[in-house]
Parts: C-alpha cells; sequence; structure tokens
C-alpha cells in the first residue's frame, strides 16, 4: 500500500488525473452549452482555452474529449503541436481519422473521395501546398470541406459530435500556416447545411462540430491584429487561473471521509485515509496550481506507509518537492518579457494595500503612470497573472508567494 502502483497522484502525466479538482464552469460549458448547442444544429464558437503552464489546459480538454468519446461521438486525440512543425499536416492527418471514424474512407460518392484526395495531399504536404501556386483550392478549403462531409455524417448517424483539439497552439510559428488553419476550423464551425424537418419544410442548420484549441496566453499576441475580429467572432477564448481553495478541499474530501480504495495485495481492497489537517495542508502549498496540487499529493503519498496519510506526511513529501515547486514557478516567471517580470516584481515588493499602479510605476522607475499600464494589462487580460482591482492584486497565487514570501519552504 501507498507504492507507485497505487497512487492516485500524477504529476505531469499525459493521464487524466483520478483526483480531479474544479473546472466545474469548463466542464459545464461543454456539457450544457457547446455540445448540446451544436448537436441542434444553432451556432456556437470554437473555445480557445489559454494560461500559464500548469494551469491544466490540456488535461481540461483530455478529460472533455474522453466524455464525448465515451458518449460515441468521433475525436481526435489532443493534436499537440511542436515547435515549428507544419499544423496542416498534423490536423489534415486527424480530419482524415475523423473520417474514418465517420465511415467516408468507404463512401462510393466522388464528391467525397475527392475531398479525402485532396486531404490526403495536405497530409502529405502541408502548408507548401500553397506555395507551389499550384492551380486548385487552397490546404484550407480542402480541411474544410472533408470536415464539412465528417459534420454532415454526424447528422446522419445522430447525437453524433466531431470534436477537435488542438494542442500547444503558440508553436504555430508560421504566420500563414495559422491563419489556413484557423481559416479552416472557423468556416467548418460557421458552415450551414440544409435539412429536411417533419413536414417537408427545408431550414439550415451548423453541423455537430466542436473545436478546442489550447496553449500558452502568448497565442493572444501571435495572430493577435491579424486574425482579429474574424477570430474573436468564431472563438471564445477563456484565460484560465489557479484552482480555488474550496475546490481542491473538495477533491481531497473523499480520502478523508470514505478513504481511497486500493489493492491490499492479497487480492482485496483496503483504504486509505487523510487526516483532514493533512488535506488542508496540501491544499495551503500548492496554491492553487494543479500541477504543485498532483506533486504535493504525491509525495505526501510516499511520505509514510500507515494508511492514513497525516499532515506530517505531507511536510515531508513536500520538503522533497520543494526544488521542483521552486522550478515549476522560475519556469512560468522566467518566460515572461523583461518588462512583465519587472511589473510584477515592483508589485510584489510593495505591502498588499499600496499595489497601486501609481505605486507600482514609481518603483518600476517611470515618471508617468499611463507608462506601466499596458504592461499591468496584459498580465491581467492575457495572462491572468493579476488582477487590476482597487488595489492591484496578485491570481497567480504561487508566484505571489514564491514572491513575497519563503514558500515553498513550509
Ligand atoms: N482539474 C485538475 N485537477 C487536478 N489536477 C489537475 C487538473 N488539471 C490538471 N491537473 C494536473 O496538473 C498537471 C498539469 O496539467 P496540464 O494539463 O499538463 O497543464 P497545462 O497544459 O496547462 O500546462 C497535470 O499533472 C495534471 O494531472
Ligand atoms: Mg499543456
Amino acid at each position: 500500500m501507498r507504492d507507485a502502483l497505487d497512487n492516485p497522484f500524477s504529476p505531469g502525466s499525459d493521464t487524466i488525473p483520478e483526483v480531479w479538482a474544479g473546472r466545474a464552469e469548463q466542464l459545464s460549458d461543454w456539457r450544457d452549452i457547446v455540445r448540446p448547442r451544436r448537436l441542434a444544429g444553432l451556432p456556437e464558437r470554437g473555445r480557445t482555452i489559454l494560461g500559464e503552464p500548469g494551469l491544466g489546459k490540456s488535461t481540461l480538454v483530455r478529460r472533455i474529449a474522453q466524455e464525448a468519446s465515451r458518449a460515441g461521438d468521433w475525436v481526435t486525440p489532443q493534436l499537440r503541436i511542436p515547435a515549428g512543425a507544419d499544423p496542416l499536416k498534423l490536423v489534415a492527418e486527424a480530419v482524415l481519422q475523423l473520417a474514418a471514424d465517420a465511415g467516408l474512407t468507404v463512401s462510393r460518392e466522388k464528391r467525397i473521395g475527392d475531398a479525402i484526395s485532396r486531404v490526403q495531399a495536405v497530409a502529405v504536404s502541408g502548408i507548401s501546398l500553397t506555395l507551389r501556386q499550384s492551380e486548385g483550392p487552397e490546404p484550407y478549403s480542402a480541411l474544410t470541406d472533408l470536415l464539412v462531409e465528417v459534420g454532415v455524417a454526424a447528422i446522419a448517424r445522430g447525437r453524433t459530435m466531431a470534436l477537435i483539439h488542438i494542442d500547444e497552439i503558440q508553436n504555430i510559428g508560421d504566420e500563414k500556416a495559422l491563419s489556413q488553419l484557423l481559416i479552416a476550423l472557423g468556416d467548418a464551425l460557421t458552415y450551414a447545411v440544409e435539412v429536411a424537418v417533419p413536414g417537408g419544410a427545408r431550414v439550415s442548420r451548423s453541423l455537430p462540430i466542436a473545436v478546442y484549441l489550447t496553449g500558452l496566453p502568448d497565442f493572444e499576441d501571435m495572430a493577435g491584429a491579424r486574425k482579429g475580429a474574424t477570430f474573436a467572432r468564431r472563438f471564445k477564448t477563456t484565460t484560465l487561473s489557479a484552482i480555488a481553495n474550496d475546490d481542491l478541499a473538495e477533491a481531497l474530501q473523499e480520502f478523508v471521509l470514505e478513504g481511497w480504495e486500493v489493492p491490499d495485495g492479497n487480492g482485496g481492497t483496503a483504504r486509505v485515509m487523510m487526516d483532514p489537517d493533512a488535506a488542508s495542508l496540501i491544499v495551503d502549498v500548492c496554491r492553487g496550481e494543479p500541477f504543485l496540487f498532483q506533486l504535493a499529493g504525491e509525495q505526501a503519498w510516499y511520505a509514510g506507509t500507515n494508511t492514513t496519510i497525516t499532515a506530517d506526511d505531507v511536510r515531508r513529501g513536500w520538503r522533497g518537492a520543494q526544488r521542483e515547486a521552486t522550478a515549476h514557478v522560475e519556469r512560468i516567471i522566467e518566460r515572461l518579457p523583461a518588462r512583465e517580470k519587472q511589473l510584477l516584481q515592483a508589485m510584489a515588493g510593495l505591502p498588499a494595500e499600496q499595489r497601486t499602479l501609481t505605486r507600482i510605476a514609481e518603483v518600476m522607475g517611470f515618471s508617468k503612470v499611463t507608462a506601466a499600464g499596458p504592461t499591468a494589462q496584459r498580465l491581467d487580460t492575457v495572462r491572468g497573472i493579476i488582477d487590476r482591482g482597487k488595489p492591484y492584486s496578485f491570481r497567480h497565487r504561487a508566484i505571489e508567494a514564491y514572491l513575497t514570501s519563503e514558500w515553498p519552504k513550509l
């Protein structure tokens, strides 16, 4: 018991964690808005979920995709874009797989056969198809056409969605590839087909297709002004921030009340309990970071062999995890442009009640308050790291803890 095989915590792995916390709003957005509306033929934008590393963007959409797949939907795997890769090839490949799931690859209709071979060409050549100036439509229109066929097949099957998840979208460095991709997906999302309704009338409806894009907030500026208004009309952007302590506590409540079921090694099961103060301590040390929550839980699990995880286990476990916790936060801060880093440091150096733009600008050495304005705005609206209330405060509680206290030291 309490070994590597039965530990339910999973920092950094690519599986959906067994100990799940929060994100109820985003899950409900899928269950209660995106899926039912698109199934009903109503228009609904794609979703872009951004946030600093470790906030659970990939995991969240992986979980949504798992739910969809269990409901019988056609789902792409998480399409992770490596830096510098041609996203069109990757997405074309995935759309071909969706077409196969939809049974289109065996269709004898010429229109569908053509759509498939055009996407096969995109899967091979990607964005370079546009550069050859060959006759024929651009790659994006091939992707859109096949997605539309997938959508039509989903309508015919009934109560079926096609879901596309593209991850690490900030890695799409090629402007042309990015715009082709966003247009292809956006066109499929806004496409309307005519269907017959009882009584014989024909009405137009949207396709049962959903698109989730996940990645770092930097994506927001990359395509920024260029993708602009059209992109915003087609995709709704959410920026994730820390998970609330109440949600983290709720996730651990199962350990506290009933215990976590594990094999006892003799063919039966046993339960690993957690003292309430151990649960509180895990919630406290991780500062709302899902990655650190998993890390603190994992280390506490390993720190003892008894059937109950104690606060002392959490403390000893966390001591071993501190370096990793520090590295996690430092990585996030290091990635920020110098100005943003400087603003965070200025803000952290001030007593909480003095964190106003005026004081922050002063500490940063600006003669005009407004000079710090755009940086503060980005840290708030684009990154979700601070909140420009009165006074300013930190939304990223691990960054705050790191810059203003001895954290992660206990
Ligand atoms: N809602 C959640 N509840 C508990 N743990 C989570 C949750 N979301 C993510 N995690 C954990 O946090 C870690 C980082 O998640 P990940 O999805 O890789 O972050 P991101 O894609 O934002 O960088 C993973 O180890 C995952 O297990
Ligand atoms: Mg990720």
